[in-house]
């Protein structure tokens, strides 16, 4: 039966970890989907470990989308939620219903994440969820405020904490069905967790979370940069090298292809 955000939501109730990977094609998608992953982040890191970016900045709606696409295509089971991209969704709350609708209408997914906390954030996830439209919140470190915050850990002073805290109980109380809490202290991310009834899904966030979500190039050692908390459970980046110098040699020798 496919994941739905209510599944989620009985699965921390049933203290049963909730498993998260990212993808941004078809082909990453549908392993991940067969591997009996519970949901699929099309996440717009996209923007910097398929696209080459620098930050998650510069990528649109229509990118967006279109991964998504070729993203939905590979899925049966997960549940499928879709990144909002930068300024697709502060400007006001039109604007966060109409990009959010589109996602929904045109990839068939389940739901949109988008980053950010404060009260005009819970004020558009409240009206988001009015309108028919799952949201998973996203604080902490929220790599959109990147020109503020660099990659750095956030909310190590008790101030800083008690701030992502209350983002994330006005983010519940605004209908969100799942929050990410990213490059947090585990001890906040532990107290958050249990302070919240919707579960939470860490990265860089300890082993107090109800789940785990991870950048797949990470998973995968795929890619030239990794952030420390990512663990990889491959190198694919020596397998692809070599692979490809064997190919390379084989050609040239004429060992590829035999008559
Ligand atoms: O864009 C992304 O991949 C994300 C995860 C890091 C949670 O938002």
């Amino acid at each position: 039966m496919p994941v739905t955000p209510q599944h989620l939501i009985q699965w921390k109730q049933q203290q049963r970890s909730i498993a998260i990977l990212t993808a941004w094609d078809y082909a990453i998608a549908s392993i991940l989907d067969r591997a009996g992953i519970d949901a699929i982040l099309v996440g717009d890191s996209l923007a910097m470990v398929a696209l080459g970016h620098d930050t998650t900045l510069p990528l649109t709606l229509d990118e967006m989308i279109y991964h998504a696409k070729a993203v939905r295509r590979g899925v049966k089971e997960a549940l499928l939620i879709v990144d909002l991209p930068f300024l697709t969704y502060q400007e006001s709350v039109q604007q966060a219903l109409h990009s959010a609708g589109r996602i929904l209408k045109e990839t068939g997914a389940g739901a949109v994440k988008l980053e950010g906390g404060y009260p005009v954030m819970a004020e558009t996830v409240s009206r988001l969820v009015q309108a028919g439209i799952p949201v998973m919140g996203h604080v902490g470190l929220t790599p959109q405020s990147v020109r503020q915050t660099g990659f750095r850990q956030q909310g190590r002073s008790t101030e800083a904490g008690e701030r992502i805290l209350s983002e994330a109980i006005a983010l519940e109380q605004a209908g969100a069905f799942a929050i990410v809490l990213e490059h947090i202290p585990a001890e906040l991310a532990r107290t958050i967790t249990q302070k919240l009834t919707i579960p939470t899904i860490g990265i860089g966030a300890g082993a107090g979370c109800d789940g785990q979500v991870l950048v797949t190039s990470d998973v995968l050692g795929l890619g030239t940069w990794k952030p420390k908390f990512a663990k990889a459970y491959l190198d694919l980046n020596t397998l692809i090298t070599r692979s490809v110098q064997e190919y390379c040699e084989e050609v040239r020798s004429g060992k590829f292809p035999v008559e």
